[in-house]
């Protein structure tokens, strides 16, 4: 164990329980980072509570002295051959924890020496079911989109990085009456001229081609009614023509992937059209167990807990009053495939915010009719909107929607306009303007709370300083000009790490907590957790770096050393790191 909050958290909770007895040693001890020491425990003001005891200093003085194994009792800085550094009683009762800079030092030469960089593989994985990106077919896969996408991304690379099972799923939205229309349309034009247009990414223009005949021409309308009822008992003429339309369409969004280099690829795709057949047998189970009602002619689960105005009962619509089925449906099919047909342990659904109230009913519906049973843990990770400028969503001037890889070549040209006065050829700094751009966008989705909102601007987030992506790279560009200066490969920089200066002990400070920064990532399904930590690592690397010279003739050779593998250290942390949030790292910048 490296982690400095971990290990503190373990060792304050024995010194509980030899101290105060058994039923204390899974207290939490509120270790957390403090201004006056390394770390603070906040454990003795609520212990003195349960202790009904009065004063929490001096529970916290016994505390202290029992995780030292105090040499002198009663001092004001404790410490002790129990425990690697001092311990000091302050406030009304905080202890204030600095660990030794020999301890620190050494946990970082064995980071240094560990595979995995710190990082606790899982001894007990998980199948962790990820549902993310899901554009929908019939409309624009738009910014929001791209959100959900590489939130996803990341949430299933660190997974996977931690040991997890991890499934992908793209729920598409690939089904429902909008295709009778569509498919219409497409014999309307031609299927040549349908598909050119959904791979060229204009999806949109076609859908809406499709709804001004459908509003306008009874005939047309006739027909896409017609289309829809032999697409729902899937005659095999309208599904070669449905597959015609999807793999157009699928081909666009897989050129946004692989743009954004993001894992998604045709084996992930699970859209709503695959639960198609299952939809009504569903609605027959919950109909006889009684789970769903018949309600206004439409059958509905009613859900605990959820209710309207004047406290009516809301309900979770599986189908409607007419016979049809809907996106409430296909998720109760979808959730009991994954349960039992994927073993999910838990299922992580990446989507936007606004789908909040149908995502916490269906949670609830399904685990009134046991397909989602305690032991499997579901999760809404909720996405945020993305603005524009003006606040409100993200379009273009003339008001329309954005495309998005055009938004991804601009990206590309407002990198390379970043790095115009360094000397690369043409090739280079194409390639390292892609990675710039690519990185600046996908960060500025990650380094912000996934639920907040924010506001699109290339400015900001290609910015070489603050929390950016071109912050994040550049500071690991740094540190391999530092190695091909030095002449030694990253890697056989071995250390060992000594401390001397309180840059470099605050830098190695920083490193070991990476495997506890990973960690509360997958736990909390928060990238941006990662993404801060990441940010504070290369701030204090930056520090570390204008003040501990690592090359220069008058540095001696031990130290010259230590700082190597700081800086070998430092740049395995941000490699790997910012390749679990997905984000490219050029080489040089
Ligand atoms: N296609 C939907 C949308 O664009 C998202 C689907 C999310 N997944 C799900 N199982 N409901 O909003």
């Amino acid at each position: 164990m490296t982690d400095p909050q971990l290990f503190l958290t373990e060792r304050v909770q024995q010194a509980l329980a030899a101290a105060f007895g058994p039923e204390f040693s899974d207290a939490d001890p509120l270790i957390r980072p403090s201004q006056f020491a390394d770390y603070q425990a906040n454990v003795a003001m609520s212990l003195t509570k349960r202790l009904g005891r009065k004063n929490p200093r001096e529970v916290a003085q016994e505390i202290a002295e029992r995780l030292t194994g105090a040499a002198s009792p009663g001092a004001a800085k404790v410490s002790g051959p129990d425990f690697p550094g001092t311990v000091e009683v302050s406030g009304p009762g905080f202890l204030n924890i600095t660990l030794d800079d020999a301890w620190i030092a050494g946990q970082a030469t064995d980071v240094l020496a560990d595979p995995h960089t710190g990082v606790v593989m899982t001894d007990s994985p998980q199948t962790v079911v990820v549902d993310y990106s899901a554009p929908n077919a019939a409309k624009e896969m738009h910014v929001g989109h791209l959100r959900t996408t590489i939130v996803g991304d990341a949430l299933v690379r660190v997974h996977e990085h931690v040991g997890n099972k991890v499934v992908r799923q793209n729920h598409l939205g690939d089904w429902g009456t909008p295709f009778g229309m569509l498919i219409e349309h497409l014999l309307d034009i031609g299927e040549e001229a349908a598909v050119a247009q959904l791979e060229a990414g204009e999806g949109n223009e076609y859908y809406q081609a499709a709804r001004v005949k459908f509003d306008s021409d009874p005939e047309f309308n006739k027909r896409a009614r017609a289309r829809v009822v032999t697409l729902q008992a899937e005659e095999p003429e309208t599904m070669r023509l449905w597959h015609i339309f999807m793999n157009a369409t699928v081909r666009y969004f897989n050129k946004v992937y692989t743009r954004l280099g993001v894992t998604l690829t045709d084996d992930d795709i699970a859209g709503e059209s695959m639960y198609n057949a299952a939809l009504p047998q569903v609605c027959d189970e919950l109909q006889e167990r009684g789970i769903a009602v018949i309600s206004d002619g439409a059958l509905c689960v009613f859900p605990p807990g959820f209710t309207g105005r004047e406290d009516q009962p809301l309900p979770f619509m599986i189908r409607k009053s007419d016979g049809g089925y809907g996106y409430a449906t296909t998720d109760m099919a979808t959730i009991r495939y994954r349960v039992q047909d994927l073993k999910a342990d838990r299922i992580i659904y990446v989507i936007g915010a606004t789908q909040a109230l149908h995502m916490s009913m269906l949670f609830a519906s399904a685990r009134m009719a046991g397909w989602l049973p305690e032991h499997v843990r579901a999760e809404h990770v909720q996405i945020g909107s993305v603005l524009g400028s003006d606040g409100k969503m993200f379009k273009t001037r003339s008001g329309k929607s954005i495309k998005l890889l055009e938004l991804l070549d601009e990206a590309d040209v407002r990198a390379a306009a970043v790095i115009a006065e360094r000397e690369y050829d043409d090739a280079a700094r194409a390639e390292i303007a892609h990675a710039v751009g690519m990185g600046a966008v996908k960060y500025a989705d990650l380094s912000v709370s996934h639920d907040s909102e924010y506001v699109f601007d290339f400015d900001r987030m290609l910015a070489l300083t603050g929390n950016t992506g071109p912050y994040l790279q550049y500071a690991t560009a740094r540190i391999r000009s530092i190695f091909r200066k030095g002449g030694v490969g990253p890697s056989q920089a071995a250390g060992p790490v000594v401390l001397r200066h309180p840059a470099e002990r605050a830098l190695a400070l920083r490193l070991l907590g990476f495997g506890a920064a990973v960690a509360e990532t997958a736990e909390d399904s928060a990238p941006h957790r990662l993404a801060a930590f990441l940010f504070d690592t290369a701030s204090a690397f930056t520090t570390f770096y204008e003040n501990c010279p690592v090359l220069r003739a008058d540095v001696e050779e031990e130290t010259r050393a230590s700082r190597l593998a700081l800086c070998g250290l430092t740049l395995r942390v941000l490699e790997t790191g910012l390749d679990l949030l997905g984000v490219p790292v050029p080489e040089r910048m």
